[in-house]
């Protein structure tokens, strides 16, 4: 019940302060399957700055409107595309929902669309096919977890409106090829999205370094690609909500956009599924990006890199579990050595304080080496994982 009269704030603050504390803290290092991570203090800072902007009416905020059109050329610039449209969005699911309607709205024609992808791609197009009314066709994998090309390719065909592939599988960080279901759906109208909603912010960072697996290309270096989704509030490190679609073709906002005819600010159109949208976290990714530099987020992901190939050395000296697959990206990923569940040492790691991933369409544990783990983490985690490998008799 609210009460009559108001409390004073420091009182609610204490109350606050006890009742979060029931959350968990990235810092503590428990929290290892998730793809968000402790926000950059200077993104933050930005952020409740200007906490109150509204991009739900751009005309009342050119500025913060500016900025976004700035920021967003320039991630076109790193995904290696030029005068590349898009927004922010409140994540990955909103801008994986954005694409898979703009496939349909461009194809009116076809009845009863269609978009083709691999059976690892993120849930979120689950839910835009079951809004949008679309079917999704999904490909299988083959036994390393790569796409297998041949059952994708067999799955296009007239109602086809969309194809989809992943620079970053939630699963295991795995990069689809993307240049060669590029060339299936070449000379065909079908719109063609990537999902880098993770890698979109590891990948670009990675290849300059030029260690580790080679990259494969997977952005707009693709002729054939259309739209990217990207957040910055994973490996971006940005406060949440920020996800993103970046968009090849200028006119697909005028095209398939919604008409806003009543706002204070004047009419525009915009792709979204929410109204009023925060300005904040685009404008604290504006000054994060130029605050870190390609240098400052190269030095983030070869530091997660590293902890990643920590933690794949150790594993692979764990008698009883595997390795799922190399890592290309900072997603490590734990199999059992004969096909016995993981689901047991999922549930034994949670009840020493493990936060973990499980994936048991494909049976395994997710570790994601986000900013917040550090070696002293890892070390303590692989401790207890070889107990628990010993106690279950893997
Ligand atoms: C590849 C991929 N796409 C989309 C999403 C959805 O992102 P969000 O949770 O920001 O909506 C995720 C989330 O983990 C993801 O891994």
């Amino acid at each position: 019940m609210i009460e009559k009269e108001g409390v004073p704030q420091k009182e609610l603050l204490e109350v606050l302060e006890k009742k979060l504390s029931k959350d968990y803290e990235y810092y503590k290092g428990n929290i290892l399957g998730s793809m968000c991570t402790s926000a950059h203090t200077f993104g933050r800072e930005v952020y409740c700055k200007y906490v109150n902007k509204n991009l739900g009416d751009p005309g009342l905020f050119p500025g913060t409107s500016e900025l976004e059109e700035e920021v967003v050329k320039e991630i076109g610039e790193l995904f290696h595309g030029e005068n590349i449209m898009g927004s922010f969005t409140t994540g990955g699911s909103e801008a994986n929902l954005i694409a898979v309607r703009i496939a349909k709205e461009l194809r009116p024609e076809v009845e009863e669309p269609e978009v083709v992808l691999p059976v690892s791609a993120h849930m979120s197009f689950d839910k835009a096919a079951d809004l949008l009314g679309i079917t999704l066709r999904k490909a299988r994998l083959l036994s390393n977890f790569q796409l297998d090309e041949a059952h994708y390719r067999s799955l296009i065909n007239d109602n086809t409106v969309g194809a989809v592939a992943v620079a970053g599988t939630t699963s295991l960080g795995l990069v689809d090829p993307i240049e060669e279901i590029g060339k299936m759906i070449q000379d065909k109208d079908i719109f063609f999205h990537i999902d880098a909603a993770f890698g979109g912010f590891v990948l670009p960072f990675l290849e300059k370094t030029g260690e580790g697996l080679p990259v494969p290309k997977w952005d707009f270096h693709v002729e054939q690609v259309d739209s990217i989704t990207a957040d910055p509030h994973k490996m971006g490190m940005n406060v949440i909500p920020s996800g993103g679609i970046f968009l090849r073709n200028e006119q697909i906002i005028q095209k398939t956009g919604f008409e806003i005819p009543y706002l204070a600010g004047g009419n525009f159109k915009h792709l979204h599924i929410v109204g009023t949208r925060p300005g904040g976290p685009v404008i604290s990714f504006w000054a994060l990006m130029h605050h870190l530099g390609m240098n400052g987020f190269k030095k983030v992901v070869n530091r997660c890199m590293e902890n990643t190939q920590y933690l794949s050395e150790q594993i692979k000296t764990i008698e009883g579990i595997n390795l799922a697959t190399n890592p290309l990206m900072n997603i490590v990923g734990i199999t059992t050595h004969d096909g016995q569940s993981i689901c047991e040492l999922d549930k034994e790691l949670r009840m020493q304080n493990w936060m973990l991933g499980k994936f048991e369409d494909f049976n395994l544990i997710r570790i994601v080496l986000m900013p917040h783990i550090t070696k002293i983490h890892l070390s303590k985690f692989v401790g207890d994982l070889k107990k628990v490998v010993k106690k279950l008799e893997l």
